[in-house]
């Protein structure tokens, strides 16, 4: 899982528990209430911040209980039975699975090394757009770890255009970026809020909070009012306590996310490093703390799942098969460098006797 081993920040923990303390935090949350208003507020704050992108706090900003149940229920607010989703595939499930619940038709984008890992929306056949509701899009790229600049969305919001499509960008990896790349904000072309476009950003991965369910949704107003009617027949929003220690998270100091992203640009060294002296070549991720790697050819006549349930066995190694993130994901599997170097050394220690036997 992409679930990351690090702690969250000392001074959000901190203000987590003197904010459990106030028994005025312990009920429900509302909408309009003082710390709803002012995570909105930080969350626009961050936004502007970190793209330089001018939010609406009251109407273009939803916090939602992490980014996967925001995901779940844009589907649910939006698909009925016969309505269409272009999801690209491999993806991170929720998108295709979101889709599926809400009983909406999934067309899947694939993405391959041949198209770079990147869609190609105009290969869309025009019948499917037109009865298409929704589009996902995901970069930095989990599982694949691709990233992309801003031209893809400048071409993506020109290809939209004209289209009734809510165009929903998850952004989960803002952060977890190396080498200098800085990953853009679909909401940086001119025009894509009033296109259709919303944003999805987690904290689980930038400040370590995947356990508090924390996350928030921008962009397009009209979109965000009706997935905040969904969510309101169906959750109470989130404990307060998490909402203020979320705001001291998005307006402190980012240097713990700068230590976050050095520990995973260290790791990424010494894993696909090290995967390559022993054979199994794979290029270095730009983001995320993932890496796609796909099947050594002495098994490649293995599926992904057989693979990692043989690797997993044999070596004690995890790691995710391809197929997890949608049948285009076969012959891959997706490493998560989720455990310290020490660890990850004895991996490929591991992998590498493993790998001889396959010979
Ligand atoms: C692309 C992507 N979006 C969202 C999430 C989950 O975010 P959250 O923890 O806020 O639900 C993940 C977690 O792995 C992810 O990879």
């Amino acid at each position: 899982m992409g679930n990351p081993d690090l702690p969250a920040p000392e001074e959000v923990v901190e203000e987590l528990c003197r904010q459990a303390k106030d028994p005025e935090n312990h009920r429900y949350s509302r909408p309009s209430g003082m710390v709803e208003k002012k995570l909105k507020e930080a969350i626009a704050q961050w936004y502007y911040q970190r793209f330089k992108v001018q939010l609406d706090p009251g109407t273009e900003v939803l916090p939602l209980i992490g980014a996967k149940e925001g995901v779940a229920h844009l589907s649910l607010a939006f698909l009925n039975h016969d309505d269409i989703a272009i999801v690209p595939n491999p993806t991170y499930p929720v998108h295709f699975d979101g889709v599926i619940m809400a009983g909406g038709i999934l067309y899947s984008l694939p993405l391959t090394a041949e198209n770079q890992f990147i869609p190609d929306f105009k290969s869309v056949n025009p019948e499917v757009t037109k009865r298409a509701k929704l589009l996902f899009v995901s970069y930095p790229h989990n599982p694949t770890s691709q990233v992309v600049d801003r031209k893809f969305y400048e071409d993506l919001i020109d290809w939209a255009r004209s289209k009734e499509l809510i165009l929903a960008s998850d952004l989960a990896y803002s952060d977890i970026v190396f080498d200098g790349y800085q990953a853009p904000s679909i909401l940086q072309v001119p025009g894509a809020k009033q296109g259709g476009a919303i944003e999805f950003h987690t904290l689980s991965k930038s400040y370590n909070m995947a356990g508090w369910r924390i996350g928030f949704v921008v962009g397009n107003k009209e979109i965000l009012a009706s997935l905040a009617k969904t969510k309101s027949y169906i959750d109470f929003g989130i404990f307060r306590p998490v909402q203020w220690a979320a705001i001291k998270a998005l307006t402190g100091s980012q240097e713990c996310v700068k230590r976050n992203v050095e520990i995973y640009r260290k790791r990424r060294e010494l894993f696909v490093d090290g995967l390559n002296a022993i054979g199994w070549r794979i290029p270095k991720p730009k983001a995320t703390f993932y890496v796609w790697a796909k099947i050594p050819v002495q098994y490649n006549t293995l599926t992904a799942l057989e693979f990692t349930t043989r690797m997993i066995k044999e070596t004690g190694v995890a790691a995710s098969p391809g197929t997890g993130f949608g049948e285009y994901g076969e012959g891959y599997v997706r490493f998560a460098l989720v455990a310290p170097e020490e660890k990850l050394k004895t991996a490929i220690g591991r992998i590498q006797r493993f790998l001889n036997v396959g010979d």
